[in-house]
């Protein structure tokens, strides 16, 4: 047996890809292993959509060096692998001035691990793959997929052709691909098979979902949802990350009609500002937006709001900040990321002038405090309610388990740890910071979950 220890960095489509890398490399005798200290093999799974993210990759790889080095002197080898987006975008001059990285493998070719793994150990040198080969990388994943627990992430469609003048992402994922109906209905079976009772449907930009059906016609996100929503077992589904542009009403009325698709809807909108917007590439205005979110709402009053914003994009004013605020107020976050603009190699954005430091950590204290409130305050209008929650882990304390409320917050319930696996109902006791507290409700199922 080796050991493999995988650390994953970025967004979801990465921690679906480390899972699809254990399982690629299973086969040649590796299991996990809880640190890079006793690894065989450590394979760094990077993002490189802000500075900091490709920053700490660098000074990972600086640790592990020394580490392989120590290991080295005990005579014990350690495969150091380099996948994810920093890899498909610096990649060969990470092969060249990295000495310790054995293997460079971007996100399109992961499926080709094991036979770079294979050219290493035969000590050929270093293994470099970047090439965008999405068909042939779901073709080849294998059919065994190890299962952590009853969610699941399940990729469905990667890259992107949008080009916002701000991201990487179109150039470290490649162009949009969508995969086919069976093939994403077969992983999903199996993973129902191995106890998953909630699967995330995943993509850049997953909304633009334009899969080849049994009928040979292509088939929408939402008409994929209602085929995933009649396998029995599965109880939950979700799907992230949307572009506004793509929000369809079939997507929206899939809402309304789907009782297993969750009232939760991640809708990044950037901006509260036209002329950004415009500036960003993004092709859709506020207003759009706004028209979007309401029907959502008539489709779904429940649903939870989230969304990612930047603060700081070049030519930003303080009025256009402003718009932001005000569309925030206006819309009423269950819950969002924001970010300071990051100039990203090679894309539009990063030659134009930049805001100062000062004014973007101004602009986003401001705005995170905001996002804050609102999310506390829909905590808050959760206390007191009945919300379905799927257990997935042990909690910190004896006999407690942690589970996910239809609305995507983590509950703590006590003495709840022989439901890990299952979906129960919870009476929501108290909003606490980052998650919910509650108790089992013992009396049979009277109310649905709650509305808010
Ligand atoms: N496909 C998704 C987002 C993928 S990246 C979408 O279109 O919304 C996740 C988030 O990172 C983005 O929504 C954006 O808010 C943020 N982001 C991307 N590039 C960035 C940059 N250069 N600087 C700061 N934040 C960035
Ligand atoms: Fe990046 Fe825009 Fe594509 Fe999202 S839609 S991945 S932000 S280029
Ligand atoms: Fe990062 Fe690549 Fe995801 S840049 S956010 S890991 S698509």
């Amino acid at each position: 047996m080796k050991k493999l220890f995988i650390k994953t960095y970025g967004c979801q489509m990465n921690v679906y890809d480390s899972a699809r890398i254990a399982d690629l490399l299973a086969p040649l005798g590796y299991v996990t292993a809880d640190g890079p200290e006793e690894a065989d093999m450590v394979v760094l799974n990077t993002c490189h959509i802000r500075e900091k993210a490709a920053e700490k990759v660098y000074s990972e790889l600086g640790r592990l060096r020394r580490l392989k080095e120590r290991r080295a002197e005990c005579g014990a080898p350690m495969l150091i692998a380099v996948a994810g987006c920093v890899a498909q975008a610096e990649g060969e001059e990470m092969a060249r001035r990295q000495s310790a990285v054995d293997i460079v493998v971007g996100p399109q070719s992961l499926h080709r691990i094991p036979e770079m793994v294979a050219r290493v150990e035969r000590r050929q040198g270093r293994a470099l793959e970047t090439d965008f080969a999405p068909e042939e990388k779901f073709d080849s994943l294998p059919d065994e997929r190890r299962a952590d627990g009853p969610a699941a992430f399940l990729t469905v469609q990667e890259g992107c052709d949008k080009f916002c003048t701000f991201c990487v992402v179109p150039y470290t994922r490649g162009a949009e691909y969508s995969r086919p109906v069976a093939q994403i209905e077969a992983e999903a079976r199996r993973l129902v098979e191995r106890g998953v009772r909630e699967i995330t449907l995943l993509g850049q930009n997953v909304n633009a979902y334009r899969g080849e059906g049994a009928d040979d016609e292509a088939w929408s996100l939402a008409r994929l949802l209602r085929h995933l929503a009649e396998i029995d077992g599965l109880d939950r589904l979700r799907y992230t990350t949307s572009h506004p542009r793509d929000m369809s009403e079939a997507l929206i009325e899939a809402h309304r009609d789907l009782a297993k698709l969750m009232p939760y809807l991640h809708l990044p909108v950037q901006s509260g500002s036209d002329r950004v917007l415009a500036a960003m590439n993004r092709q859709h205005t506020r207003a759009h937006y706004l028209r979007l979110i309401e029907h959502v709402r008539a489709a779904r009053p429940d649903i939870a709001l989230s969304s990612d914003f930047i603060v700081g994009f070049p030519g930003e004013t303080d009025d256009d900040f402003e718009q932001t605020m005000e569309l925030v107020r206006a819309v009423g976050y269950a819950q969002a990321f924001s970010f300071q603009y990051s100039p990203r190699p090679g894309t539009p954005a990063a030659i134009r002038k930049q805001i100062p430091d000062e004014v973007k950590s101004a602009r986003l204290q401001a705005l995170q405090s905001l996002l804050a409130l609102q999310q506390r305050a829909f905590a808050q209008s959760c206390e007191g309610s009945v919300m379905s929650v799927l257990f997935e882990k042990p909690g910190r304390k004896p006999e407690q388990a942690v589970g996910r409320s239809p609305y995507l917050q983590p509950v703590h319930v006590d003495g709840a740890e022989h439901l890990i696996g299952a979906i129960a109902d919870v009476r929501i006791e108290r909003a606490l910071p980052n998650s919910l507290s509650g108790s089992l409700l013992r009396a049979p199922r009277a109310q649905r979950v709650a509305a808010h």
